[in-house]
């Protein structure tokens, strides 16, 4: 990539976030921006599903990454439960997990970040990582 490439690209990242974080401040009558607590966190299915599914598209990606990198001591993380969760309304809805797993007899909590968009029924996995203790 170029030097001009790549600010063209930077711009057009940029020129995206914008124009999202500009979208009307009420979709459906629902507040944007603002992150909802969800409550009952571990019994409600539909989130303790969407946690799993998070942690399968991991999977997904450890697997891929392996095929790459052929790596044979790579951690695939079994699913615990979502022990909070929080929505927030973009342009769909975002899931704010933390994530409990276990792997290699460890338990490991991550934070994950889904987007749906309902009118695609599209479920997005945006960002897995581990839960920084230090941070939060
Ligand atoms: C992740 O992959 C491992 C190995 O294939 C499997 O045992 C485990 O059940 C998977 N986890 C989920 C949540 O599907």
């Amino acid at each position: 990539m170029t030097k001009s490439t790549k600010t063209i690209s930077l711009l057009i990242t940029l020129f995206i976030i914008t124009t999202f974080s500009s979208t009307p401040s009420k979709i459906l009558g629902r507040k944007v921006g603002g992150r909802t607590p969800i409550k009952d966190v571990k019994t409600n299915k539909k989130i303790q599903e969407l946690g799993k599914y998070c942690v399968e598209e991991y999977n997904h990606s450890l697997k891929k990454y392996n095929h790459i990198m052929q790596k044979d001591n790579i951690e695939f993380l079994n699913f615990v439960e979502v022990l909070e969760a929080e929505t927030q309304i973009v342009s769909g809805i975002k899931y704010y997990l933390k994530i409990s797993t276990f792997t290699l007899g460890m338990v490991k909590i991550f934070d994950a970040e889904l987007v749906i968009k309902s009118w695609e029924k599209k479920k997005e996995l945006i960002h897995f990582s581990p839960f920084n203790y230090a941070i939060n």
